[in-house]
């Protein structure tokens, strides 16, 4: 019977997962990269980017687990054996971190904190003129975990807070927008923005110079989702004509961020190497546990992946 555990990443190096993995079911045969031996041993692939094909060539694979939440870094491999069911991680820890990443920068666009520290350099004492947090309107696309426990935090912090999703969904205190008629109606009311989408056919290059252009003039954007929503050509002359404030961009369309990118330079924006959500193993390792023993037993996955809407 297969039942090797491969690890497919090449950004980290799996130790911990074999670690807490074994933690929970004991000795496994956890094989990495670089040394996966006879391919028809495996039957769990752990994936983070594979390489396209890979998987495929596993004949004997039952499961394929995609190390982030997202998954489109797995269904971009166009080769993923079909009808083996994939899975993917769900983890608080990340949630969490993915929350407070909008939090941080979502305070301090309010609280002109950028301002203020060019005040400083400049030794000026320089009030700012002030908006009320119950007058900064913040939208959030994307209502999945990370969406829901974003909106719900910013909602707590006095916020008007709205989401939107591509099916309706209704979420205590947070007013809820969904659809191609709803995303106008979200755009137009969000004085911050905040993109949590998955990365699907639908959404690649979702935020472009119409979205933009929907903005409240001097509206804010936070994309801590996958560099493939935005038209970067679009983004930077929504923030060169003024239109747009300012952005910080954890994702982009192709990482690390080519050092020639005007990104890297740019006044108006922050940027972080895609650092928002970091998978722990510790918080990200029961529901593969689970996974893995429901898989053995014969019983229903969790956290499963509908491959045809992508996420
Ligand atoms: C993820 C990520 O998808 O870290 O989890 O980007």
């Amino acid at each position: 019977m297969p039942d090797a555990i491969a690890y497919i990443s090449r950004d980290t190096d799996g130790v911990l997962w074999k670690k807490t993995l074994e933690a929970a079911l004991g000795p496994l045969d956890f094989r990495t990269l670089d040394a996966l031996g006879d391919k028809a041993d495996i039957e769990v692939a752990l994936a983070w980017k594979p390489p396209a094909g890979l998987i495929a060539s596993f004949p004997n694979v039952k499961m394929i687990v995609s190390l982030g939440m997202g998954v489109d870094h797995l269904l971009a491999d166009d080769k993923l054996p079909a009808g083996v069911p994939i899975t993917r991680i769900m983890d608080d820890g990340l949630v969490g971190q993915m929350s407070e990443y909008a939090i941080y920068w979502a305070l301090r666009h309010h609280r002109d904190i950028d301002k203020y520290a060019a005040s400083q350099r400049a030794k000026q004492w320089k009030v700012e003129d002030f908006i009320d947090t119950i007058h900064r309107r913040i939208g959030i696309l994307g209502l999945g975990t990370i969406g829901q426990d974003t909106a719900k935090k910013i909602a707590a912090l006095g916020f008007p807070t709205a989401g939107w999703s591509r099916t309706q969904k209704t979420l205590p205190g947070i007013e809820t927008f969904h659809g191609p008629d709803g995303l106008g109606r979200l755009l137009a009311r969000s004085d911050i923005l905040v993109n949590v989408l998955p990365l699907t056919r639908d959404t690649k290059g979702l935020l472009d110079a119409r979205l933009f252009a929907v903005l409240p003039k001097g509206a804010y954007l936070i994309n801590m989702a996958r560099g493939g929503h935005v038209v970067d050509e679009a983004l930077l002359a929504a923030l060169d004509s003024g239109h747009l404030s300012g952005a910080a961009l954890d994702v982009f369309n192709t990482e690390p961020l080519p050092p020639e990118h005007r990104y890297w330079t740019h006044p108006k924006v922050q940027v972080t190497p895609h650092i928002a959500g970091a998978t722990n193993p510790r918080t990200a390792s029961p529901g593969v546990i689970e996974n893995i023993k429901n898989l053995r037993a014969g019983k229903p996955l969790i956290n499963t992946v509908d491959a045809k809407s992508g996420y």
